[in-house]
């Protein structure tokens, strides 16, 4: 039996730590990590930075311990200004997004994330890395940035991520930077988005008025 030290608990999965190198993440529901393992280890191999995968059985995925705080608690304490914060996951999308597409999969497709915030981006020794592949397929890269802008944007709605004020400013400077059309997919988003079981009745109420601060912010640096 392993003495687990539990570093995070997310809405689908807990994250302990198994020594100083490594972490077991566990799905509660039992979901199966085989798919996103697959899809972390093909990004991994054409160097975009994602945790190692050691091990993907069942609902446990052994993966490198990244050793830094969120991009979200970086920019929170002040350590990582805004416009920084927003072009490292414009950049994330753009290199993402730059790699070619899994073999078999459809036109005009790459792989995307579809959960690429600042609470899944970790700031390690060795620069951004993009946690939490559980939503990650492949799809349309606009569709991924038109998430993550939604997503930002319903932190702006709910002043959630402990940002106030301060998450218009991401919004903001993230569409102004987001490689792509964030707008072209954004219903698909949002439909996207009221279908996650984990997000509350309350939240999924925010999703339009959300989609429509993107729609004007994005307007208004056209
Ligand atoms: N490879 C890793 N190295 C270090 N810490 C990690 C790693 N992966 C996850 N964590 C920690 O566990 C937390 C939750 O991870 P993750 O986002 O993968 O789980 P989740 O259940 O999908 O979370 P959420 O529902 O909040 O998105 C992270 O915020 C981070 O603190
Ligand atoms: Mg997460």
């Amino acid at each position: 039996m392993f003495d687990p030290v539990l570093l995070g608990a997310g809405r689908d999965a807990d994250v302990f730590a198994l020594d100083e190198g490594r972490v077991l993440r566990r799905y509660r529901n039992g979901a199966d990590v085989t798919g996103e393992a697959a899809i972390m280890r093909y990004v991994a191999d054409r160097g975009f930075p994602v945790p190692r995968v050691d091990r993907a059985e069942g609902a446990d995925l052994v993966m490198e311990r990244i050793d830094g705080p969120t991009l979200r608690a970086a920019m929170a304490a002040g350590d990582l200004d805004l416009p920084a914060g927003a072009e490292i996951l414009a950049d994330l999308h753009r290199r993402l997004h730059d790699l070619p597409a899994r073999p078999g999969s459809g036109l005009r497709t790459r792989v995307v994330h579809l959960d690429l915030h600042p609470e899944n981006v970790m700031l390690g020794s060795r620069g951004p890395v993009v946690i939490d592949w559980r939503n990650a397929r492949d799809d349309q890269p606009d569709l991924d940035v038109g998430m993550t802008a939604l997503i930002l944007a319903e932190v702006v709605v709910g002043d959630m991520f402990g940002l106030g004020a301060l998450a218009d400013a991401v919004l903001t400077a993230f569409l102004d930077r987001a490689p792509g059309d964030p707008v072209r997919l954004l219903t698909s988003a949002v439909a996207m988005r009221r279908g996650n079981p984990t997000l509350s009745a309350e939240e999924k109420g925010r999703l339009a008025s959300a989609a429509t601060l993107v729609r004007a912010g994005y307007t208004g640096l056209r």
